[in-house]
């Protein structure tokens, strides 16, 4: 038996603990097997409860590579509940015949409020202000207590304009009258960017022009450091970084050393590189707000997720397209 041809009842494993009654609906087509309580499974683990399934349900925390694939030979289909796929080799399951599907669209507007919400919390230093205050620090109203950068009216520069880098575009032009500058490796059509009043940068240029840098393009070695040293130069000085991608697109240890010698005017971080540990010059960096990879962790979407990711594996499993394949 391989996984172009199976008998027998299918079998699936879901890799975390995810809203039961979405889970259920998978029970129609196959055995499943769940987590209780939502350990992340080490590589050997991971290949163990998989070695006998059609198909997984996963998360960003779960790395799908060659040799877990060669250990898993029925393997159909993997379902990831994220948009972002840099955790599965993508290459390695298109030659082992694994089809991989993933969940666009439904975070969108959730994850661009975020990015908002993380600029603003960044420029507007909110974080290191509550902090001030629970610590008791406040003795009385000056002038200049947690003076800021304003995000209405000035330049936001996106990098990665997709489905999420729009949404952003979209509340920046219509929510704050700012002027929006983008970077991304394919220029958007006329009319997208007349409707978000955008317009097209190379990514110094976009760098030096603009107040609020933030960052929402996919992973992968192309962007890995492509805001480092070098680039945190070019930005104006006083200018905000946030990052929503993930967090190998910034050297962290380049970020803090901006931030420390006051180049960078904030930064907003919602992912890291080898999250959860976090690296320590950025705990002890100023005038930077840290979050836990939460950009899409609204309650109803992370349920539209979860019930994608089972609608994809659903549809596989029973021989349909599935609904949001990775393509490319
Ligand atoms: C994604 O979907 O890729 C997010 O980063 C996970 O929250």
């Amino acid at each position: 038996m391989n996984r172009l041809s199976h008998e027998g009842p299918l079998r699936v494993l879901v890799a975390r603990a995810v809203f039961p009654d979405i889970i259920d609906q998978l029970r129609a087509v196959a055995e499943v097997e769940t987590t209780l309580d939502d350990a992340i499974c080490t590589p050997e683990a991971l290949r163990q409860r998989l070695a006998d399934k059609h198909g997984a349900f996963v998360t960003g925390s779960e790395r799908i590579d060659a040799a877990l694939l060669d250990a898993c030979p029925e393997l159909m289909v993997v379902s990831t509940m994220t948009v972002g796929v840099d955790h599965i080799d993508l290459a390695a399951c298109a030659e082992r015949g694994v089809t991989v599907t993933h969940a666009p669209d439904v975070l969108t507007e959730t994850t661009a409020d975020f990015g908002v919400a993380l600029l603003l919390a960044a420029a507007r230093q909110i974080g290191d202000a509550e902090r001030f205050l629970r610590a008791g620090q406040w003795s009385k109203w000056s002038v200049d207590l947690f003076a800021g950068a304003d995000v209405h009216g000035a330049t936001l520069g996106i990098v990665g304009m997709g489905r999420i880098g729009q949404a952003i575009a979209r509340r920046a032009v219509f929510g704050f009258n700012m002027r929006v500058l983008y970077h991304n490796r394919k220029r958007l059509a006329a009319p997208i960017e007349e409707e978000l009043r955008a317009s097209h940068r190379d990514l110094p240029t976009l760098l030096r022009e603009s107040h609020h840098v933030l960052l929402a393009l996919p992973y992968g070695p192309a962007a890995h450091h492509l805001i480092g040293a070098e680039q945190l130069a070019l930005m104006r000085p006083g200018a905000t970084l946030v990052n929503i991608a993930r967090g190998g697109v910034v050297d962290e240890a380049a970020l803090a050393q901006s931030l420390h010698g006051g180049h960078l005017g904030a930064a907003g971080l919602d992912v890291f590189e080898g999250e959860p540990r976090v690296n320590p010059l950025l705990l002890a960096a100023p005038r930077l707000v840290l979050t836990p990879h939460i950009a899409s962790s609204s309650i109803p979407t992370r349920r539209a997720m979860a019930q994608l990711a089972v609608d994809n594996l659903v549809a596989v499993l029973q021989g349909q397209p599935p609904l949001t394949p990775v393509t490319g």
